[in-house]
């Protein structure tokens, strides 16, 4: 079988198909056949040595992929030949606070990943695929959506909130279908005019397209009538954060889920003088995942797919997706 890998150094002239021998489910484990696989900004990280330098190659990138179970371990009762299933992001947490073991079992970095033909999952490592999605739109929400549901139900739940998303990538186009499922007033930020047609489309409430408007922490505040936001969806990391601290409410949430603007130092003292609260995100559970799914299908979300790519064009899809010029999710179909 084909995979996709990360050889010989990082950067994407390293990206390659690769023959490797089709791999055999072990008792617990649950053999499929990938028939979607989505990216996520992640992937561009690991590919080019950027999340883990001492990560060892060759490595099969991708941590999201949905396809039909070919094989099961003689422990496993719950699966079953021809079930559409979605892979979970960790495959080691199923529920309850994150532990050091499960946050290592993470797919497309500490282990490979789902950018092959057929790949190995554990038995709790897997959710059956929602009954109106296709692959190709299950496949888009292992990470990108689970965080967006967690980052989202963080606060808890309050009739009047309001939300302020950066971006319109994967992580944030969820982010903003969900806020609005779920009925919050929703502000958008994003770089481009064309990308904001795109988020008044999808729902967002009032967008703000920072090429013109820079100062979108002031734009956000008085959004709210000078009161901030409630809740943040950070995806930007460190450039971002004083910002989104001056755009949050006094007692508001931040869920900081993204490192966009790269490595740096912010100064926390918004967050102190305002009593905010900042919410780590790392994905979510198995739990999560299920409960995010009930959702979707409560509601008949679809996922948001900008693109989908053949998977002879993955590096194709990397380049796309590193290129920054989608809203929602790129996807590769096997
Ligand atoms: N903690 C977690 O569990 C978790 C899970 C998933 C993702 N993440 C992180 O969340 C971030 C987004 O991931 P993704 O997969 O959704 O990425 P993506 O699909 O590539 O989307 C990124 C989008 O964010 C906007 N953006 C780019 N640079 C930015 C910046 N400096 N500040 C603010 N916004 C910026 C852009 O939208 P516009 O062009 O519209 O401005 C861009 O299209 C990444 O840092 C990723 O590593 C973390």
């Amino acid at each position: 079988m084909r995979a996709f890998v990360v050889r010989g150094g990082f950067g994407f002239d390293n990206l390659a198909f690769e023959e490797r021998p089709d791999p055999v489910p072990g008792r617990d484990e649950v053999l499929v056949r990938v028939r979607a696989a989505s990216l996520n900004f992640r992937d561009l990280l690991v590919a080019r040595g950027e999340y883990n330098p001492k990560l060892p190659l060759p490595r099969v990138l991708g941590s999201d992929a949905a396809g039909e179970v070919v094989a099961v371990g003689e422990n496993v009762g719950a699966w079953r030949v021809g079930d559409r299933v979605v892979g979970c992001f960790f495959q080691e947490w199923i529920g309850g606070d994150l532990t050091e073991l499960a946050a290592r079992s993470a797919l497309g970095a500490d282990r490979d990943g789902v950018l092959a033909e057929l790949v190995v999952f554990s038995k709790y490592g897997l959710v059956p695929v929602p009954e109106h999605l296709s692959y190709e739109e299950a496949a888009t929400l292992p990470c990108a959506a689970v965080t967006a549901w967690n980052a989202l139900r963080a606060p808890g739940a309050g009739a009047d909130m309001t939300v302020l998303i950066q971006g319109t990538g994967g992580v944030s186009v969820f982010a903003l279908q969900l806020a609005k499922a779920m009925r919050r007033t929703v502000l958008v930020t994003t770089r481009s005019a064309r990308k904001a047609e795109r988020a008044t489309a999808l729902g967002a409430d009032a967008v703000c397209v920072t090429a013109d408007t820079p100062a979108w922490e002031k734009w956000a505040w008085e959004q709210t009538g000078g009161r901030g936001v409630d809740l943040v969806v950070e995806v930007g990391g460190a450039g971002t954060m004083e910002k989104s601290l001056r755009a949050v409410r006094y007692g508001g949430h931040i869920g900081l889920i993204g490192v966009l603007s790269g490595p740096g130092a912010f100064n926390p003292i918004g967050a102190v003088m305002k009593r905010v609260t900042i919410h780590g995100q790392f994905v979510g559970s198995r739990a999560d995942f299920l409960t995010l799914n009930a959702a979707l299908e409560q509601r008949q979300l679809r996922p948001v797919i900008d693109r989908v790519f053949r998977f002879t064009e993955a590096r194709a899809a990397f380049e796309y997706l590193a290129a920054g010029g989608h809203v929602g999710k790129v996807v590769v179909a096997l």
